[in-house]
């Protein structure tokens, strides 16, 4: 007999049909009462980065042995009680490095040449023609950039920065607290790459914010609560930094109206692995993940602990 998989989001439609179909019985559940009702006899699960997975819901699917999630973060599954109940978990590792890398550079380049506000200008018609001092920026050759994160997509970006003359370096987890605030003060650009754990939320916080030069852009394309995002209002609103390009936020998908209001910020409804090339693959990827799992085989991308990410 076919295991039955439950697919919180129709991903990818051709992936589903050709790949998943022919191995499974697939229920679709658009919301929470479908879930709980599928998962009475689901022994697969696919979900999304916005489903929590946790003793709750596990407590609904007596028979569950597999959850692949489409997104490489695994912040919204709770390993351990996955673990206590035999349960297997994929994620969507490396097929997402590049289109996230190069999101986070189109932040970097939007933000640093105020795109934004200059859109909004020849979109309201307030554009009347060239002026010297209009809407300066700032040029990013030669300008240090600091990464936080040394996964694959940290990596990744990093190139991508060297690529238009940065000169990039790193802080890391084997840094104190001083060396942090260190190099944080030469951090003209400080791109976040740190998957979200108890460690790491609210890594950007108010302090170490006070210690980013004037000319900083910050950047977050990993998870929105690694920003302590009231903080960077704050900084924002006061001009002590430059600007920040974020395509996650901390209540997602709610974006407060103060952030909403300020214009130097670029702001993204977390698209970092928006492209077709990357969906498809993750949606590949969250399927063999499941059927492997409940194959009794060891998927390449099973995931091991929290660290697992990027
Ligand atoms: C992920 O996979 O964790 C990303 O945030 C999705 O784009």
């Amino acid at each position: 007999m076919k295991p039955h998989v439950v697919i919180t989001h129709p991903i990818h439609s051709e992936v589903i049909e050709n790949e998943l179909k022919p191995h499974a019985r697939v229920t679709l559940a658009r919301n929470r009462i479908e879930l709980l009702s599928a998962l009475r006899d689901a022994d697969g699960l696919i979900t999304l980065l916005s489903d929590p997975v946790n003793e709750e819901i596990l407590s609904k699917a007596p028979r569950l042995k597999a959850v692949a999630n489409y997104a490489v973060g695994i912040n919204n599954i709770d390993l351990e009680a996955c673990r206590k109940r035999g349960i297997r978990v994929t994620n969507t590792p490396k097929v997402l490095t590049r289109a996230t890398a190069e999101l986070n550079l189109a932040l970097l380049l939007a933000a640093a040449r105020r795109v934004p506000e200059g859109e909004t200008l020849c979109r309201s018609g307030q554009f009347k023609g060239w002026a010297p001092d209009m809407l300066l920026g700032l040029e990013l050759k030669g300008r240090r950039a600091v990464l936080v994160g040394k996964g694959r997509i940290g990596q990744e970006t990093a190139r991508l920065f060297q690529g238009i003359g940065l000169k990039v370096s790193w802080i890391t987890r084997k840094d104190t607290e001083k060396t942090v605030r260190k190099k944080l003060a030469g951090a003209q650009v400080l791109s976040l790459h740190v998957p979200l754990t108890p460690e790491t939320r609210h890594w950007l916080n108010a302090e170490r914010l006070s210690c980013l030069p004037r000319d900083s852009i910050v950047l977050n394309t990993t998870r929105g609560p690694v920003v302590d995002e009231k903080a960077l209002i704050e900084c924002l609103r006061a001009r002590r930094i430059f600007a920040a390009g974020l395509d996650v936020f901390e209540n997602e998908p709610h974006i407060p109206p103060a952030l909403r209001e300020l214009p130097n910020v670029v702001l993204l409804p977390h698209l970092g692995s928006a492209t077709e090339e990357t969906r498809r693959a993750m949606a590949r990827l969250a399927v063999s993940g499941v059927l492997g799992l409940l194959g009794g085989k060891r998927p390449w991308n099973e995931v091991k602990s929290k660290a697992s990410h990027g």
